[in-house]
């Protein structure tokens, strides 16, 4: 079961009744997938000044992460290919509800992300092509070192441990580029150990608002 709530930044996000977890922060969700993934995660990876990036996300769930990405690379000259893993696709009388675009050319491309076929690579704007993809992150067939970003957006690790696990992380971290970066919101030891233990410097850094800290990760 899933309910829609707001959040402090007066964005929504949903509410996973059987885990009783939300779907973002409950201080702003906007604002958490804005700092974490947007300005962490990608921004810093455009300071490599690269012409195309690859993104693997863990979790597409109601899209904000895929549809801040691209929105934020409108009109810029890099082409991003975005692959997204979600166990549970909500279906549209959920994610149609949901307030994050207001603009019409926004509402549009936020639909377009939601529309796009599951499990084939769909051109969603002029840079921005978006490969959802239904299946669990444990069954995925990931490829070795493809990725120059990972937005790791899974539930949190008490709700959710098995996104988390020893394997999950493995799998994860050789799907990365040298060089490439993990972002997550998490701040907890032992995801911080896990990743350490798989190779990757760990950076904390301040969490968004409601947060302390934040995780981003580089593999060397
Ligand atoms: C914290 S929410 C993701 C938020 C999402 N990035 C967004 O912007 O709305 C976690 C997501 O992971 C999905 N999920 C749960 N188990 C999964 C699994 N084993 N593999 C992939 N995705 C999973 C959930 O259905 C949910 O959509």
């Amino acid at each position: 079961m899933i309910e829609i709530i707001f959040t402090k930044d007066g964005s929504h996000t949903l509410k996973n009744l059987d885990l009783n977890e939300t779907y973002h922060s409950i201080h702003g969700a906007v604002q958490e997938s804005l700092h974490v993934f947007v300005r962490h995660g990608l921004e810093f990876v455009r300071e490599k000044s690269l012409q195309k990036i690859s993104i693997l996300e863990i979790g597409f769930g109601t899209g904000l992460n895929a549809w801040l990405t691209a929105r934020h690379l409108q009109g810029v000259d890099m082409q991003v290919e975005y692959e997204t893993l979600e166990s549970f696709p909500l279906k549209e009388p959920v994610w149609s509800k949901l307030n994050y675009a207001e603009e019409v050319m926004d509402k549009e491309l936020f639909i377009r992300l939601h529309l796009a076929d599951w499990n084939s690579a769909v051109q969603v704007s002029e840079n921005f092509n978006l490969h959802k993809k239904h299946v669990s992150v444990q069954e995925a067939d990931l490829p070795l070192s493809k990725f120059d970003l990972i937005y790791f957006d899974a539930f949190a690790p008490e709700k959710q441990p098995e996104m988390w696990s020893h394997v999950v992380l493995q799998k994860v971290v050789a799907a990365m580029k040298p060089g490439g970066v993990f972002v997550t919101y998490c701040a907890k030891g032992q995801v911080k150990r896990d990743l350490k233990n798989l190779g990757l410097s760990v950076e904390a850094l301040p969490g968004p608002p409601g947060k302390r800290e934040m995780i981003r990760a580089h593999k060397s």
